[in-house]
C-alpha cells in the first residue's frame, strides 16, 4: 500500500498517466505519444470518452461558478486538479471574486511543473504535490494553511478522481471523504464525481486496461450506487446525483455523449 502512494517526481513519457490522457482528450498539448496511443485504444471500447472529458470539465466549471456566485464560497481545495487548461478553478472563482483562494493538489509531477508556471504571479492560488489520500499532509501543508481558513466553509473538489484510487478500508474513496469531512466547517461543500458504468464488462475491461497502461496508478470504474454512498449524511444540491452534463446546464444545446458505455456521475453535497 505504502509504495503505491510514493510520489514520483520524474516524468516518464513512456507510461501514460491519467492527467496527460485527460489533457489529450481536452485538446491540450501537455501529453506524449504513449498517452495518445492509450486514448486511441480506449476509444475502441468507450468511444464517447472525448465528449465525456469535455463535459466533465464544463461540469467542474459550472459547480465552481455556482458555489462562488450563489453560495458565497471563497476557498477551494481541489484534489486531483489535473493539468492547467482553459478556465481553471481559480480563474472561474476569481472571475466572480478576485479574492477567492484555491489550493490545487495532484500527484502527477507534470501538473506541478505546469501549475507552478501558471501560478507564479498569483498569491491566492497554489499547487501542492501530494497524493489525495494523504489528508493530514494536505491539510497541514504550509500553503494550505496560508490560503485556507478551515473555520470557514470550503468547497472540497474531487472531480473525476476517485476512479484513480482503489478500494481500501483506510484509503479508498469513502475513507478519504470521511477524513476530509471531519476537518471541515459546517456549510462546506463536497463536489464528487467519478467514472461509472452499469455494464460489468465495460467496468472490468476499462479497469484492467487503465491499470496496465498506467502501471498500477489506477483504481476502479464503479457504479452509480458506489458514488451515491459517498454522499451519505450530506445535503445534496439540486438536481441531485446525475450524469454530470445534466447538472444545472448553462445552455439548452449542451452536447451529450452519443454513447453511454461509461459516464461521469456525481454531484455536490453540503455538510449540515
Ligand atoms: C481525470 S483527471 C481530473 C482532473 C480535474 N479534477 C478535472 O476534473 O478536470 C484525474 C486527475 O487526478 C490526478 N490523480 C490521480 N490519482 C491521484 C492521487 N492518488 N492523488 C492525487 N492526484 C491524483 C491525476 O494526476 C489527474 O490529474
Amino acid at each position: 500500500m505504502h509504495s503505491e502512494k510514493q510520489l514520483s517526481t520524474k516524468i516518464d513519457a513512456n507510461v501514460p498517466t491519467a492527467a496527460r490522457m485527460y489533457d489529450h482528450y481536452l485538446g491540450g498539448k501537455d501529453n506524449y505519444a504513449a498517452d495518445r496511443a492509450a486514448c486511441e485504444q480506449l476509444d475502441k471500447v468507450v468511444p464517447s470518452t472525448r465528449r465525456l472529458a469535455v463535459n466533465n470539465r464544463r461540469f467542474l466549471q459550472r459547480v465552481v461558478r455556482t458555489l462562488t456566485q450563489e453560495y458565497g464560497i471563497r476557498q477551494f481545495l481541489d484534489h486531483g486538479s489535473g493539468l492547467p487548461t482553459q478556465d481553471n478553478v481559480h480563474q472561474v472563482a476569481q472571475s466572480v471574486d478576485p479574492a477567492a483562494h484555491v489550493v490545487y493538489v495532484d500527484n502527477d509531477p507534470m501538473v506541478l511543473v505546469h501549475g507552478r508556471a501558471l501560478l507564479e504571479q498569483d498569491e491566492r492560488t497554489t499547487v501542492i504535490h501530494a497524493d489525495m489520500r494523504e489528508t493530514d499532509a494536505i491539510f497541514s501543508h504550509p500553503e494550505t494553511q496560508r490560503l485556507i481558513d478551515f473555520d470557514q466553509p470550503v468547497a472540497v473538489l474531487f472531480n473525476s478522481v476517485f476512479h484513480c484510487i482503489p478500494d481500501s478500508e483506510t484509503d479508498g474513496p469513502s475513507a478519504v471523504v470521511k477524513r476530509v469531512s471531519e476537518r471541515l466547517a459546517p456549510g462546506s461543500y463536497l463536489l464528487m464525481c467519478q467514472l461509472v458504468s452499469e455494464d460489468a464488462e465495460v467496468r472490468e475491461f476499462v479497469t484492467n486496461f487503465m491499470d496496465q497502461a498506467t502501471h498500477g496508478h489506477w483504481g476502479r470504474v464503479r457504479q452509480e450506487k458506489d458514488v451515491a454512498a459517498l454522499f451519505d449524511g450530506l445535503e445534496i444540491l439540486e438536481p441531485g446525483l446525475v450524469e454530470v452534463s445534466t447538472w444545472r446546464p448553462d445552455s439548452e444545446v449542451a452536447p451529450r455523449q452519443l454513447t453511454q458505455e461509461w459516464i461521469e456521475f456525481g454531484g455536490v453535497g453540503r455538510l449540515p
